[in-house]
């Protein structure tokens, strides 16, 4: 019995992990164990014999599973300290710092636009960036053969051989969402269409994507000089000066009359300051809706007539913000980023008081 258990101690003790000490386990004190089986021969002795060897065989069975026990725990303690170990960090370094993402120029412009004509009540609209021709030129009263198709450096997008049906393009301007939006909701309308327009043309001042904001207000009554003040209203929210604009007539095909309007500004030493000066620089196109635009949209030119414009996003942000170069909006450069983007809670809000 005396080498069973200094062979059993011993094993336990050089047991490497957890399931060699389950095979020793029942190896030893297993149903067929060794000392299970030494138990079972007790029935085959004497009363005497059996009386001595019965306690002997029950402590040597109760000694080896404390033995298994212990180890057991030893071997979790060793496995616990281990991980303790591998796994150590020290809390108290400093910390990786991460630098804040920034908001882009083009996004807080666009959102300043947003609040303030929301403030005149103009909700914002959307429309596609694929757009029929039909919305982004016929309906707009721009004919196939009409110059400006030509002139836009439209992208159209590819049609499988024989498929005969009239292209789609990449918007070029945002005046399509006019039509939409006057499909959609009728008269009478006041909106505006922040958006990705797209043209092929790519030097300091233009890039073949760019953002502009299109306006639309159609009721009973609207006049220019309703169109003179809201832009008038907006360039001096946007800017947080008084701004004087500047109406030439002009021509679109949308509108009748039209007008392209130059708001004041000032040049000095190759750059240029709004709301100042005697210089005048060209920002947006606008007019009244031309009758046929109305039709296209659905609505009686008869009954409503309004006015509509279109400016550029990106340029308004570069002449705000002193940015000169516009194909750097689209560079993705971390370091223009962080130079010219706005802090993400920094919100455009008319009461906040916009960026500065
Ligand atoms: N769609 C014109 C462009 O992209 C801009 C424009 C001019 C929009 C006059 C208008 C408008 O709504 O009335 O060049």
């Amino acid at each position: 019995m005396d080498d069973l258990r200094d062979k059993y101690i011993d094993l336990i003790g050089k047991a490497a992990d957890e399931s060699a000490l389950e095979d020793l386990r029942v190896q030893a004190v297993g149903k067929k164990g060794e000392i299970s089986l030494q138990m079972r021969e007790l029935g085959k002795m004497s009363p005497e014999e059996r009386q001595l060897m019965g306690p002997k065989l029950n402590a040597l069975k109760d000694e080896i599973n404390a033995a298994l026990g212990a180890k057991k725990a030893a071997l979790a303690d060793a496995a616990l300290n281990e991980r303790l170990q591998a796994e150590w960090l020290d809390v108290t370094l400093p910390g990786r710092g991460r630098r804040m993402g920034s908001i882009h120029p083009v996004s807080q412009v666009w959102e300043e636009c947003t609040a303030i004509f929301a403030d005149m009540g103009f909700a914002v609209a959307e429309g596609p960036q694929v757009e029929t021709d039909w919305y982004n030129f016929d309906a707009l009263n721009i004919p196939g053969h009409h110059p400006a198709r030509a002139e836009m450096d439209t992208f159209y997008m590819h049609r499988a051989e024989g498929d005969e049906r009239p292209p789609h393009v990449l918007r070029t301007h945002t005046s399509p969402v006019q039509i939409r939006s006057m499909e959609a909701g009728g008269a009478p309308t006041r909106i505006i269409c922040p958006g990705r327009v797209y043209r092929a043309d790519y030097d300091q001042t233009h890039t073949p994507m760019f953002h502009q904001v299109e306006g639309l207000a159609i009721d009973k009554d609207i006049s220019m000089a309703n169109l003179k003040w809201v832009l008038e209203e907006f360039f001096s929210a946007y800017f947080g000066r008084s701004v004087k604009t500047r109406f030439r007539a002009s021509h679109f095909p949308f509108t009748e009359p039209s007008a392209e309007v130059d708001i004041q500004c000032q040049w000095k030493d190759g750059s240029v300051t709004v709301g100042e000066g005697d210089d005048w620089l060209e920002v947006l196109g606008s007019g009244m809706v031309h009758p046929k635009v109305l039709q296209a949209g659905g609505i009686d030119p008869n009954e409503w007539q309004g006015f509509a414009f279109g400016m550029g996003i990106d340029r308004i942000a570069m002449l705000k913000y002193g940015i000169p170069d516009l194909r750097a909006f689209f560079d993705s450069d971390l370091r223009w980023l962080r130079h010219y983007g706005f802090a993400s809670l920094d919100m455009p809000t008319l009461h906040g008081g916009l960026s500065r």
